[in-house]
């Protein structure tokens, strides 16, 4: 838990942090969100998350509340007061505080902004890395407008709990094309046998990841090959290795897929490679 959040321009210790129970990030999920690494107390690449946050609002016609600067200055204000070392930085926006009804407000309101932050154990994704995860597939059944980092998840969290009742961490969802999109939280991604790694191009059906984003100029140094398309959970099946992407996450090897066993059951060594190589290609701040 954060032990003080940062909620329409007060740092409030977490207890006392609350929002309009008239919010409409509470009553409609009409808001939007980002989620940002943090390492050595700094942000991980911050500049990004942000212009992707600018997009996600103005896809919604939601104002943009504040300059990204002054985010940006919260977001490192919060990580300081909660003495974040490794782990998280949430920020959401929402549309704000009206009566409820559907329809935007007529009068317009101020844009309702919340910024948390907490420690992760650095220890435990290195071993679940160290490991692999095993993923599960799942009908899609998400709007077709996932690229907007919006806070309502609801299909995703089934998808996620789903995925934990089956012994697995992820959850990829198949549309119905019979092709992986993406994880309820990650990016998904497999290495073919002869070495070319894939991932679907950024459409309107998956969030563009930042960490894929950067993990694409890793795989560019690397002289890796990459290939920009949608593949099916039988090629996944089949695949020399298989990893997901996000900033919580950075680059988790799949060792299973719907209790198929990929590769030889052990991260791979290109995925190992490109999680050890991640943060060279970041940008701290
Ligand atoms: N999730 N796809 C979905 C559906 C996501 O929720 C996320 C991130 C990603 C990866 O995006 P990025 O590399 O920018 O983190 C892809 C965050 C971490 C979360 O919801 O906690």
């Amino acid at each position: 838990m954060s032990r003080f959040a940062y909620v329409n321009g007060r740092y409030l210790p977490s207890r006392d942090a609350c929002v309009n129970v008239e919010d409409r990030g509470y009553q409609f999920a009409d808001g939007v969100y980002e989620v940002c690494e943090v390492r050595g107390g700094r942000l991980v690449d911050a500049p990004r998350h942000l212009a992707r946050l600018q997009r996600s609002l103005s896809e919604l016609r939601i104002a943009m509340p504040m300059p990204l600067v002054s985010i940006e200055f919260i977001m490192h204000e919060t990580v300081r007061r909660n003495r974040v070392d490794y782990g998280l930085v949430y920020l959401q926006i929402t549309r704000g505080v009206a009566r409820r009804d559907h329809a935007f407000p007529v009068t317009a309101v101020k844009p309702s902004i919340v910024v948390t932050a907490k420690n992760l154990s650095y220890e435990k994704n290195q071993a679940a890395a160290k490991s692999g995860i095993a993923v599960i597939t799942t009908p899609e059944n998400r709007w077709p407008r996932v690229d907007i980092k919006s806070v309502s998840l609801l299909p995703n969290v089934l998808a996620k709990q789903q995925a934990k009742e089956k012994g697995a961490s992820e959850a990829w969802f198949v549309d119905r094309d019979g092709c992986v999109t993406e994880g309820s939280s990650s990016n998904a991604w497999i290495i073919t046998r002869d070495g070319r790694v894939v991932t679907r191009p950024a459409d309107n059906y998956i969030l563009s990841g930042i960490t894929r984003a950067v993990l694409m100029n890793v795989l560019e140094a690397l002289q890796l090959r990459l290939e920009e398309r949608a593949f099916t959970p039988e090629e996944s099946y089949d695949a020399a290795e298989a990893f997901i992407t996000s900033a919580s996450q950075i680059v988790m090897p799949v060792i299973k897929i719907d209790d198929r066993i990929i590769g030889d059951g052990k991260p791979g060594s290109v995925s190992q490679r490109l999680r050890d190589e991640f943060h060279r290609f970041a940008y701290f701040s």
